[in-house]
């Protein structure tokens, strides 16, 4: 087997999703094995004060690693938390030698420059019931379970926690200071969550009933001192996105791994097939909306993430996000 071009993998595996893309992640490679490191520096006390989200974002940037691997033939394994004298030692891929990359694998991989958090309103159809039944199948292969949100009552408590989580965000001045260091005006940005990647006006005049993370908290002029809209326009359609979500039986380091493993390949999977997403995690932020979300949707085990799926409107060009450069996070050994 020819040696490993660890740039280009870790290249991959940082083209993750990550909490206000926040990137807290440190690679070290060796000859044939990667090393995943979650890096404190950029930590996110305030809104993620357990790490939960954010070593779920390492444990999607190890998945997307995998695939990257197999991709360019090399099969790998992955064990979590390898050193348990350091809780920061995330992960450990060790190449196991030489595979050959099917179209799955390269259908995969190709999704991994393609997929971005896309917030804008989905097109009306729903995603198709036997998609869902694969996206749930890949998730399983990680421990996790997977949720449609789709019963009325279901749909009207997780709304309604959503909306609730959001104004205690909003609320806390914490945590719209926390927001606003990550958020990023100038196009050459190598991390944070860029204006042009968030809805330009405010979250709930969108025509859904899925509210989105408020990005610009603060500095809007409240509904109440708005001018109305035409009394005569037609009302816009409601997007109905599909939404699903992931949870895990336990709620500790390892779960927070697979749970960002399993997303890692739900997101590439459904990128692969045509489908966009983004992530809708306001109530899953607070301890608070958390468990009453267990409680109103009768969940065993713990939610990890919400995500809104659906089909691109037309002519949609997303917006990429930023990401440091490679020699900033990798470290090459031996
Ligand atoms: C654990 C996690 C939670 C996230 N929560 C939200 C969220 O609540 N709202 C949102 O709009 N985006 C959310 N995101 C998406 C990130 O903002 C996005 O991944 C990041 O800005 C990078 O952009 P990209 O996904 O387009 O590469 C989340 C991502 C992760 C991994």
């Amino acid at each position: 087997m020819a040696d490993i071009d660890w740039t280009r993998i870790v290249t991959a595996a940082t083209r993750a999703p990550s909490i206000h893309n926040t990137q807290p992640w440190r690679f070290v490679a060796g000859p044939d094995r990667l090393d995943v490191f979650y890096d404190r520096e950029r930590a996110l006390p305030v809104l993620d004060p357990t790490h939960r989200q954010q070593v779920m974002s390492c444990g999607i940037a190890a998945a997307f690693a995998e695939v990257a691997l197999l991709a360019s033939g090399a099969a790998a394994t992955t064990e979590l938390l390898p050193d348990p004298a350091d809780q920061d030692h995330l992960a450990t891929l060790t190449v196991t030698g030489g595979a050959e990359a099917d179209d799955r694998a390269r259908a995969l991989a190709a999704a991994i420059d393609e997929r971005h958090t896309v917030r804008a309103a989905f097109e009306p159809r729903g995603v198709p019931a036997e998609l869902l039944d694969r996206l749930q199948r890949a998730a399983e292969r990680y421990g996790l379970w997977m949720k449609v949100v789709d019963r009325e009552e279901e749909e009207t408590a997780t709304v309604f926690l959503l909306s609730q989580a959001e104004e205690m965000e909003q609320g806390d001045p914490a945590y719209v200071k926390e927001l606003e260091s990550w958020m990023r005006t100038d196009p050459g940005a190598v991390d944070g969550v860029p204006v042009e990647a968030v809805p330009e006006g405010d979250p709930h005049d969108r025509p859904s009933n899925w509210l989105v993370r408020d990005f610009v908290v603060g500095a809007r002029v409240p509904r109440m001192f708005r001018a109305a809209g035409d009394p005569d326009a037609p009302p816009p359609d409601v997007e109905r996105p599909t939404v699903v979500l992931l949870g895990t039986e336990s709620d500790d380091r390892a779960a927070w791994l697979q749970a960002g493993q399993a997303l890692g390949q739900v997101l590439l999977l459904a990128t692969a097939e045509g489908l966009v997403a983004s992530p809708l995690t306001q109530a899953l932020d607070w301890p608070a909306t958390r468990t009453r979300l267990r409680q109103r949707l009768s969940l065993i085990g713990h939610p990890q993430m919400l995500l809104r799926m659906g089909y691109p409107p037309a002519g949609l060009a997303p917006s990429v996000t930023g990401r440091r450069p490679v020699a900033e996070v990798l470290t090459t050994e031996g």
